[in-house]
């Protein structure tokens, strides 16, 4: 499939961007918060919104359609969970109605359910459960509506298994190969997190969440080129990329290297009790991180301290050194002596 070239960054990407570096060393933690406050930050602000519709989603739906089209793996709903997924699809389009309400709609009457998307022309009605009601099954009917990736957990004999979900902008990792895998061998690739029980304490949080709640996180990494679809499946068409960028002119880099942030929700869903797990990936170039100073310096500082094997994980051996220094050298940011490698 070839990669489409991502639309040119304004200055209200630069202001909604969630910046996700709070400390000028970054370490792995369970870094949960609440749900839906607003966060301020050095350009603007985020977080208002669980599921947040920006103007990347005319480009953003067009790929995520594409991608299944050409791999139907990104898609799964093992067969207990059907109702999850009609759960999973009534709270996000009561989350669009809420945050949304000149654009969209949702109402009822008995049993029938009317959704308005004015975005998108659709209007219709559907009944809770009745698959004969909907042109698709739930879950692809909601995650043409929205940016965020989606996977549910089912919660049994005392653990939590990804056994549904649509996920096209995977940072690294395969949904196809994770599904009905659990949290605890889903996370057994990353380093550091079982010495520190980073994954234990998560996973004995989450089950513990009550109906209804949701709390959030944010997840980062570096990605070449403003991809999104950086999955397992497709490698071959970014791998590669990462060499290119280190071996073409320094001047490029801040063009070419994306800070990407994912803003991860974490609900427990009402009706089924699965867990919804949504992962909205936001993408900002070099070049525009270091308009804001406070996100240059801080970039700078966290990539020139990030432990060996935690870049290695997070797929940054080759790109943090012209990262560094396309920071010091273009933006000004960091000193001679702590220029990383
Ligand atoms: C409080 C909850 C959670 C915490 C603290 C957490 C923590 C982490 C951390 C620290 C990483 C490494 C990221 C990096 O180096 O960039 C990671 C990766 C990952 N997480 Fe989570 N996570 C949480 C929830 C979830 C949930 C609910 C899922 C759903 C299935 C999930 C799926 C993944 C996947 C697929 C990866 C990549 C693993 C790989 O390399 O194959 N996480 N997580």
């Amino acid at each position: 499939m070839s990669t489409p070239t991502r639309i040119e960054t304004t200055a209200e990407d630069i202001a909604r961007y969630p910046f996700p570096l709070p400390e000028r060393q970054y370490r792995y933690s369970t870094n949960v918060e609440p749900a839906g406050g607003r966060v301020e930050t050095a350009a603007g602000a985020w977080g208002q919104l669980c599921i947040d519709i920006d103007r990347h989603f005319p480009a953003e739906s067009a790929e995520r359609a594409a991608i299944l089209a050409a791999d139907p793996t990104r898609h799964a709903c093992l067969p207990h969970m059907i109702a999850a997924a009609w759960d999973a699809m009534l709270f996000i389009l009561r989350e669009l109605a809420e945050g949304y309400p000149e654009r969209m709609s949702l109402t009822r009457d008995g049993q029938v359910y009317h959704w308005r998307n004015t975005d998108l022309g659709i209007d219709r009605n559907f009944v809770f459960g009745d698959a004969a009601s909907l042109p698709t099954d739930p879950l692809s009917f909601v995650c043409a509506q929205i940016q965020e990736d989606v996977v549910l957990l089912d919660q049994r004999d005392g653990t939590l298994f990804a056994d549904a979900g649509v996920v096209t902008f995977a940072a690294d990792w395969s949904f196809g190969f994770d599904v009905g895998m659990s949290f605890l061998e889903i996370h057994g690739p990353v380093p550091r997190i079982h010495e520190e029980r980073v994954i234990t304490r998560a996973h004995d949080f989450l089950m513990r969440l009550a109906p209804g709640e949701s709390y959030r996180r944010t997840n980062w990494t570096l990605t070449v080129d403003g991809k999104l679809d950086t999955s397992t499946e497709v490698y071959p068409e970014w791998g590669r990329d990462r060499r290119t960028l280190a071996e073409g002119p320094l001047a490029e880099v801040g063009e070419r290297l994306y800070l990407r942030t994912e803003v991860q929700h974490l609900i427990r869903l009402p009706n089924s009790g699965a867990i919804m797990f949504l992962i909205r990936t936001y993408l900002l170039p070099f070049r525009a991180v270091a308009t804001v100073p406070e996100w240059g310096e801080r970039l700078h500082a966290v990539l020139a301290e990030l432990p060996d094997d935690m870049a290695d994980y997070k797929g940054l051996t080759r790109t943090r050194g012209p990262g560094l220094r396309w920071l010091s050298e273009f933006g000004g940011f960091g000193t001679a002596g702590t220029a990383g490698p």
